[in-house]
Order: C-alpha cells, then sequence, then structure tokens
C-alpha cells in the first residue's frame, strides 16, 4: 500500500491545517491527514508504513502539542468518533475510547456512580493521550486507576490488549510509543455516591480556575515537575512571570503554563521554553524537562 493510493482514495488528506487541532490553536499544515474511522484505516497506515518510510504523529486532542509553523511533513492520525463512547462494564471496570475527552470520562462515570476518577477532570486531553503520557492532576495520575489499554501498534498492524503494569508507568512516562495508537482505555472506578463524587469535582474545577489560567491559549504544564519540586514554583520564584518572547508570554497566574496572546507563534512557545530553561538551569542548576512535545522543524534560537 502506499500513501499516494490512501490519498487517491479519499481515506487521507493533503495539506492539512492542524492549527485547530490544538490547544494553542498554532501551527502549520500536516503534509497528509487520515480521520481513522475503523481499524481497517490504521491497518492501511500499517501496510503504508510496511513499505514506505514515514513520520506519524497521533493526534489526541493536540493539548499538549506546538506544531511548527513550516507544519509537520509526515502523516498525522487522528482517531474518529468511532473510537468514542464510554462503557460503564461490570464494576469496577470502566471503558472509554481512545479519543474521549478525560473531563466528559470524570463527569460520565461520576455522574454514573462510579468512583475514582474524578480527578480527570482537571486533565483536558484525550483518554488515549493521558495514557500515553500517564497523564495525571491532584495527586493522581493514569497508572493509579488504568487496568488496560488496547494498543494498535502501527509498526506490525496488530493491536493487542496491554495490561497497566507492562506500560512501564512512571510519572509522565509510558513505554507506549509515537507509532502506538491507543485504541480504548480500561479504567478501574467501583460503585459509590455520585453526589461526593460530583462535589468533588466542582471543587477541582474551582480549583483550576483559581490557579491555572483556564480560558486562555495554553497546553497545560509546560515542564514537567523535577523530582521534589515544582517547575512553576521555580520559575515563579525566578521573577519569570510574565517574562514575554513575541506573543508567548509565561502565564501571570502559573508560571509552569505558558500562554499563547495574539500574535503568537509556535517559535515564541520554543525560544520562551529555551529561555526559561537556560535561565533556570544557569540559576539553580537544574535542568527543566519540557512535557509538551514540539512538532516539525524549530530554529535553533543560537543560530538568530
Ligand atoms: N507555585 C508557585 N508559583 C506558580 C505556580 C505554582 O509558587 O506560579 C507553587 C504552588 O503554590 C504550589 C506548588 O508550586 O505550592 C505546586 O503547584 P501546583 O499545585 O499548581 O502543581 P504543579 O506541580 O505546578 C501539577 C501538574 C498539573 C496539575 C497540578 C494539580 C505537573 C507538571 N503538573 O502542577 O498538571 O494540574 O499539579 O494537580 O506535574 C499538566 O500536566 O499539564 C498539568 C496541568
Amino acid at each position: 500500500m502506499t500513501l499516494a493510493r490512501l490519498v487517491t482514495e479519499g481515506r487521507v488528506r493533503a495539506g492539512v491545517d492542524l492549527s485547530g487541532l490544538t490547544t494553542y490553536r498554532l501551527g502549520g499544515p500536516a503534509a497528509f491527514l487520515m480521520d481513522a474511522a475503523t481499524s481497517d484505516d490504521l491497518m492501511a497506515v500499517a501496510a503504508v508504513l510496511a513499505e514506505e518510510t514515514r513520520e506519524v504523529l497521533v493526534l489526541g486532542r493536540g493539548s499538549n502539542l506546538v506544531i511548527s509553523e513550516a507544519g509537520f511533513e509526515g502523516l498525522a492520525i487522528r482517531l474518529g468518533p468511532e473510537f468514542g463512547g464510554i462503557e460503564l462494564d461490570a464494576v469496577p471496570r470502566v471503558t472509554v475510547g481512545g479519543i474521549v475527552p478525560l473531563p466528559q470520562v470524570a463527569r460520565t462515570a461520576t455522574a454514573a456512580g462510579r468512583r475514582g476518577l474524578e480527578f480527570l477532570i482537571g486533565v483536558p486531553g484525550s483518554a488515549g493521550g493521558g495514557v500515553r503520557q500517564n497523564a495525571g492532576c491532584f495527586g493522581t495520575e493514569m497508572v493509579d486507576v488504568l487496568e488496560s489499554a488496547v494498543v494498535f501498534d502501527l509498526l506490525t498492524g496488530k493491536s493487542a490488549t496491554v495490561d497497566a503494569f507492562a506500560l512501564d508507568m512512571t510519572y509522565r512516562h509510558t513505554s507506549v510509543t509515537a507509532t502506538d495508537v491507543v485504541l480504548s482505555a480500561t479504567f478501574r472506578a467501583g460503585e459509590g455516591d455520585p453526589v461526593p463524587g460530583l462535589e468533588l469535582i466542582r471543587e477541582h474545577t474551582r480549583w483550576r480556575r483559581l490557579y491555572q489560567p483556564g480560558g486562555t491559549l495554553n497546553a497545560g504544564s509546560v515542564f514537567k515537575n523535577p523530582p521534589g519540586d515544582s517547575a512553576g514554583r521555580i520559575i515563579d520564584s525566578l521573577g519569570l512571570k510574565g517574562l514575554r518572547i513575541g506573543g508567548a508570554e509565561v502565564s501571570g497566574k502559573h508560571a509552569n503554563f505558558f500562554v499563547a496572546m495574539p500574535g503568537a507563534e509556535p517559535s515564541h512557545v520554543y525560544l520562551l521554553v529555551k529561555k526559561v530553561v537556560a535561565i533556570v538551569e544557569s540559576e539553580t542548576g537544574i535542568q527543566l524537562e519540557p512535557e509538551i512535545q514540539f512538532v516539525g522543524h524549530f530554529e535553533n534560537p543560537e543560530k538568530r
């Protein structure tokens, strides 16, 4: 199978703007985009990769992504609504499709009397992206609630149900690779009273409104927290809130959020990240590691 054939068949589109598919609303086009409606579509991608060398980018809800101005030269893949759905299986299992927004999982499962997934209200990404990153919030991570995931390997064309313990889940890390697509995730959520669960969700939402810059264009935490400390606290302690490059600004509300203001370009975010890393390292010796993913070509600031 060739990518050209998938384009001819209308299963893949060429030159598709990706900016609207990211929470930053930034970035150029993907050379190719597939909206995968079924696992047959993913099998077709696997058949292409068996014959052609192509970079792939599995898009979740774009809540952790910065795509370069020039865009992405490979094949971006987005799961369609067929990979949505929240199933309340036999207690304690709740199975959700890879593209389902995690806050929706929190609301639906809690309202239905399943407890333990309330924290997902604070994780804006998709279930698939959340699994891949071992996303977390309010002291709980995916690893604490995930039982298993169905993972499609684009390199072999096979899917497998993988137990969470086999995914090597540590802080903001798993063994899920860039060529794996998380088709669904099964969580453990026992039965319980929905009323305190929904109240907890409201509390989490109030907390986020107070301490995180909701309503702005951002991609959540920019850096992983270094062991035993908080990237936001460190950046704030160096007086960097409000630091700006072009249209990208360190949020005044939470220093580990970088906000895209009007006129922002992906390279502004990139250069701001580089700058903050350099200042933090020279002032504290701590090397911050980005949690957000940069896709495409970014200019090396040293050359400017
Ligand atoms: N702090 C400051 N100044 C700031 C920001 C934070 O002094 O500008 C201090 C806070 O006062 C607090 C400490 O730093 O004492 C930790 O801050 P916070 O409670 O906001 O948590 P965080 O470590 O910055 C983590 C996750 C968030 C998650 C929150 C809430 C990471 C990288 N971030 O943030 O996750 O929402 O906890 O549980 O682990 C994300 O990953 O995208 C994300 C938003």
